[in-house]
């Protein structure tokens, strides 16, 4: 057993916006422009397969074009003095990419495609998924993704992590989405928690929440201050 602390992050779309990549409901987000349930529920899927599949396409395009920042690279370089569990909703590779080694998608990942009929059956890095781009066993593929109103089949593992942390830090979330948002609930009562977020500067969360008002980069480097790391 290790004795080390361990340091667990929620993560979301603003850790990846230094990268370039939009944020959701930010002002020019991902979802201006799109009706959420058209691009990301099964009902979108069923009655728009092309556009579904288009916008996704366009998503792990993307994910070529960019790279992890510095806030992505500081989670990761933790790992020498912490263990750190990194949850994130976030469907891009790039935690993974700066080096973190314990990375649980609640929401999903980009990279990989599944059955429509089987999902057990997960192909992994795949590029652009088109109509009729069949799994092994006949069935259309689609994005491995969970759309809205669908199970979040990794929830009750993110819980028992999030109840073994030491320390819990809350980055680039917007903490609207159910059920992802509720893990703050299962922190241990004794655990810190912080929320790095440049929009965050709200009261709402007092006592042993700290709200880092700065950008995922400059937030984490106030963090390891305030750890003394
Ligand atoms: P949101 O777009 O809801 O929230 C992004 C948060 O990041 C906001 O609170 C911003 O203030 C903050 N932010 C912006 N720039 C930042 C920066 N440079 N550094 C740190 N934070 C920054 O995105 P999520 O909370 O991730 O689900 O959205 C949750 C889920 O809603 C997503 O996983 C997605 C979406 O529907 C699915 O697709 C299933």
């Amino acid at each position: 057993m290790s004795d080390r602390r361990r340091i667990v992050f929620l993560t979301g779309a603003g850790v990846s916006a230094e990268s370039g990549i939009k944020t959701f409901r930010d002002a020019n987000g991902l979802w201006e422009g799109h009706d959420i349930y058209e691009v990301a529920s099964p009902k979108g899927f069923e009655s728009n397969p092309e556009l579904v599949l288009d916008f996704y396409n366009q998503r792990r395009r993307q994910l070529k074009e960019v790279q992890p920042n510095e806030g992505h690279i500081q989670i990761a370089k933790l790992e020498e003095k912490f263990d750190v569990d990194v949850i994130t909703q976030n469907v891009d590779d790039l935690h993974e990419r700066a080096g973190s080694t314990n990375v649980l998608h609640l929401h999903g990942e980009l990279r990989k495609v599944r059955s429509t009929k089987d999902e057990s059956i997960v192909l992994e890095e795949y590029d652009d998924v088109n109509l009729g781009d069949l799994c092994p066993k006949g069935s259309q593929l689609r994005p491995h993704i969970v759309w809205f109103g669908e199970e979040v089949p990794m929830m009750d593992m993110a819980m028992d992590i999030t109840l073994k942390a030491d320390i819990f830090v809350v980055v680039g979330t917007s903490l609207e989405v159910y059920p992802a948002a509720s893990l703050l609930h299962f922190v241990p009562k004794e655990s810190p928690v912080f929320i790095i977020d440049p929009n965050r500067h709200t009261k709402l969360e007092q006592g042993r929440i700290n709200v880092i008002s700065k950008g995922g980069s400059e937030g984490m480097k106030e963090l390891m201050e305030r750890l003394s790391i």
